[in-house]
């Protein structure tokens, strides 16, 4: 995608987005998801014309989302539609971008049905794990008043299952050490519990173990 025409879908990103750190952290996320497309994306041949648009977009349904209930990707994907006929972004490819965003959100377990939506779904995965991924799920606890071990259940219940579901290879290559990074802290967390001799939270019962389940 032209410079330009990026500053002009970024303008329009922010415009969807609320001025407050909330606002901010979900841009940063795009950021993130349109730099993982990028990489991702030049080493399995995919379109990063249709791949960039869509990272930059692929969440602007958030906050209707919250709003009335409907999923973001579904809404998300009638409004990147609708506002990239707007601009000089290739009519031939709008309908790809929508697809991918359609099918971005791992949770719906809609498969996407184009290397640019599976990599889109890599990417945004991939954001999920690792160090990044840790200070998001920390953040968003607090924000969602979920508790410590509220925040830990996320990391084994969802994170720690991220890995194994990667479409392409190269997400897979760039998923291990986030993954990794994600069981050591676990383990960690696990045994400084097990050194103090404090009552461990349920949670973190399989990593006090030398080997766990989730090597
Ligand atoms: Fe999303
Ligand atoms: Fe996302």
């Amino acid at each position: 995608v032209k410079p330009q025409l990026v500053g002009v879908i970024e303008r329009f990103v922010r415009s969807t987005m609320s001025d407050d750190s909330r606002g901010a952290h979900a841009f940063e996320h795009a950021q993130r998801v349109r730099q993982l497309c990028l990489l991702i994306g030049r080493q399995e041949g995919a379109d990063l014309e249709v791949l960039e648009a869509a990272a930059l977009l692929h969440d602007i349904g958030r906050p209707q989302e919250t709003a009335t209930g409907v999923s973001h990707a579904q809404v998300g994907a009638e409004m990147a539609a609708r506002f990239l006929g707007t601009t000089a972004f290739p009519l031939a490819k709008v309908a790809q971008v929508a697809g991918a965003i359609r099918t971005h959100r791992f949770s719906e377990k809609l498969t996407p049905d184009s290397l640019e939506g599976q990599i889109l779904g890599d990417s945004d995965k991939l954001d999920a794990m690792g160090a990044v991924g840790l200070a998001r799920t920390i953040e968003e606890s607090l924000a969602r008043k979920r508790g410590f071990e509220g925040m830990l259940e996320h990391v084994s219940g969802k994170l720690l299952n991220l890995r194994d579901r990667m479409y392409t290879s190269t997400a897979r290559r760039l998923a291990g050490p986030r993954h990794d990074f994600l069981v050591h802290f676990m383990r960690q967390l696990a045994q400084e519990y097990v050194a103090l001799g404090a009552k461990l939270p349920s949670v973190l019962g399989p990593f006090a173990k030398p080997e766990g389940k989730h090597e």
